[in-house]
C-alpha cells in the first residue's frame, strides 16, 4: 500500500464531490461519476448541489470524468453513490453494485476499496466484496482489501463539512484499517476513530440516521397529542429542554437522501435475521404522515373561508439545500388540493425542471407581483423566508390572511396589521 496512493471517488453527488475535492489537496484524485451531464458541470465550475464552491473548484486538481477507464491506474477506490429504496422500501443496492462492477473491472492487486455509501452491516463483505472477486479475479482479504467509512456530513451545514467531522474507518485487516485512518486523517481536524470492524461501522452509520429519525418522530407523534389540546409544541419543547438530559429534536417532515431512508436499510437487515423491528418502522410511519397531518392542520386554520388560495414556501428536503429527493412538502401539496385548495408553490433553491419531472410541480418563478394568498405556509426554513418582514406579508397575503408557520422561523417576526400567524 503506497505512502502517496492514487485514489479514484466513485460517484459525484454531496458526498463524493467535496470528499473528492478534499483528497485532492494531498492526493492524486481521480474523480469519476457516471453520469457525463454532472462531470460536464462540474468542468465548467458549477456545483448544482451547492457543496463546493466555483472558487474551490477551479482550484481543485481533480481529473474530472464519467469514463470508467480512467479510473484504471488506482490505488484506492472510494465508493460514494446512492443507496436508496424501492417502491416497497426494500434496499435498492443498484448503484452500488454497478459501481462495484466496475471498480472490479480494473481492480490491480494490492488494491483497497471503500465505501462511503450508507449500508446494513454485511453489504460491503457480503454484496461487494463477492462482485469486485468476481470482476476482478482476486481474492478480497488476499489480493485486494475491503475497507467502510461512513460518511457524516450534513448538507447545508456550513459548522459541520468533511473538516469537522470525526471520520469513523474500518479496513478488512488491522494494516487496512491504519492504511485508511492515515489518508483520511489527511483531510479532517476532528480525528478518525478505528471502529472494531467494517459491520460495525456500517452498523454505527445506520444507527445514527435510524435514532435521528425515531427520535424525530417521538417529538411529532407529542405534536399531535399537543395540537389537541391547543398547546403549542414549540412552546412545551422551549420549556422542556431547559432540562441537561431531554433531547433537544423538532417536529417536522423528514424527506431526503438519508434520514427517512437508512431506517429501513436496518428494518431490511433485521427482518432478514427474523426480528421483526417495532420501533424503527413505526417512527417511519409517523413521519411519512406529517405532510398529511399538516396539510390537515392548515385546512383546519382555513375552515369557513370562502377563497382557498394557498402558497407553500419551501419544496426541497430541508432548509438551504437544493435537493428535492423524498419532499414531504410534496405530499402537504398534494394533500391540501386534494381538500380543493388551489396550491401554488416556491422554492428559491430548487431546479423548477427536477420539481416538474420529480412531482408534477410548478414552481412559481419569483414571488413578486403574485396575486395576494389566503394563507402562506412556511414549509422548509430556507433563509430567505426566515428573513422575512412586515412587508413580504403585506404583499403575499390578503388582509385577513394567515402565515401558517410550520418551521417556527416567524416567531419573532412583526404582522401586518389584519394579518395572523399560527404555528404549530
Ligand atoms: N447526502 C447526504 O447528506 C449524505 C450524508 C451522509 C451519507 N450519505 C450517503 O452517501 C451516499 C451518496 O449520497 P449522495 O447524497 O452523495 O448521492 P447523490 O445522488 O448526490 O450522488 C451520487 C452520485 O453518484 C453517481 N453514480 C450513481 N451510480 C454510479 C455508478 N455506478 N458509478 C459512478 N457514479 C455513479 C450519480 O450520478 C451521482 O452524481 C448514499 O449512500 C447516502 O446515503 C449521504
Amino acid at each position: 500500500m503506497p505512502e502517496q496512493p492514487s485514489i479514484a471517488v466513485v460517484g459525484l453527488g454531496y458526498v463524493g464531490l467535496p470528499l473528492a475535492v478534499a483528497l485532492s489537496e494531498y492526493f492524486s484524485v481521480v474523480a469519476f461519476d457516471k453520469a457525463p451531464q454532472r462531470v460536464e458541470e462540474l468542468r465548467a465550475g458549477n456545483d448544482r448541489t451547492r457543496e463546493v464552491t466555483q472558487e474551490t473548484l477551479a482550484g481543485a486538481t481533480l481529473h474530472l470524468t464519467s469514463e470508467a477507464a480512467d479510473i484504471s491506474a488506482c490505488d484506492v477506490y472510494i465508493v460514494t453513490v446512492p443507496t436508496p429504496v424501492d417502491r416497497e422500501n426494500r434496499p435498492d443496492l443498484g448503484a452500488v453494485i454497478s459501481a462495484s462492477r466496475a471498480v472490479g473491472a480494473v481492480l490491480r492487486p494490492g488494491g483497497v476499496v471503500v465505501y462511503e455509501s450508507t449500508v446494513y452491516p454485511g453489504v460491503t463483505e457480503e454484496v461487494c466484496g463477492p462482485i469486485l472477486a468476481e470482476a476482478s479475479g482476486l481474492t478480497a482479504g488476499r489480493d485486494f482489501f475491503l475497507g467502510y467509512s461512513p460518511e457524516r456530513i450534513n448538507p447545508g451545514d456550513r459548522r459541520h463539512g468533511l473538516r469537522q467531522i470525526v471520520k469513523v474507518v474500518a479496513g478488512q485487516t488491522p494494516e487496512v484499517t491504519d492504511y485508511l485512518a492515515e489518508i483520511y486523517g489527511r483531510v479532517t481536524e476532528a480525528g478518525v476513530f478505528r471502529a472494531a470492524d467494517i459491520k460495525t461501522a456500517e452498523a454505527a452509520k445506520v444507527i445514527e440516521n435510524a435514532q435521528r429519525d425515531i427520535n424525530i418522530a417521538f417529538v411529532n407523534e407529542v405534536t399531535k397529542i399537543f395540537n389537541r389540546m391547543d398547546l403549542s409544541i414549540y412552546d412545551v419543547l422551549e420549556a422542556a429542554r431547559t432540562k441537561w438530559n431531554f433531547l433537544d429534536f423538532r417536529p417536522g417532515m423528514v424527506g431526503g437522501h438519508c434520514i427517512g431512508v437508512d431506517p429501513y436499510y436496518l428494518a431490511h437487515c433485521s427482518e432478514a435475521l427474523g426480528l421483526h423491528p417495532q420501533v424503527i418502522l413505526a417512527g417511519r410511519r409517523t413521519n411519512d404522515s406529517m405532510g398529511t397531518y399538516f396539510a390537515g392542520m392548515v385546512a383546519e386554520a382555513l375552515r369557513g373561508r370562502q377563497s382557498r388560495r394557498v402558497l407553500v414556501l419551501g419544496l426541497t428536503f430541508k432548509e438551504n439545500v437544493p435537493d428535492l429527493r423524498n419532499s414531504k412538502a410534496a405530499d402537504l401539496i398534494s394533500a391540501l388540493r386534494q381538500r380543493g385548495y388551489d396550491v401554488s408553490t416556491h422554492d428559491p433553491l430548487a431546479d423548477p425542471q427536477e420539481a416538474l419531472d420529480d412531482f408534477g410541480l410548478e414552481i412559481l418563478p419569483s414571488l413578486d407581483g403574485q396575486d395576494p394568498f389566503d394563507c402562506v405556509v412556511g414549509a422548509v426554513a430556507h433563509d430567505a423566508y426566515r428573513d422575512f418582514a412586515s412587508g413580504d406579508f403585506a404583499s403575499l397575503l390578503v388582509p385577513d390572511g394567515l402565515a401558517f408557520d410550520l418551521r417556527n422561523m416567524w416567531d419573532d417576526a412583526v404582522m401586518p396589521p389584519g394579518r395572523q400567524r399560527r404555528s404549530i
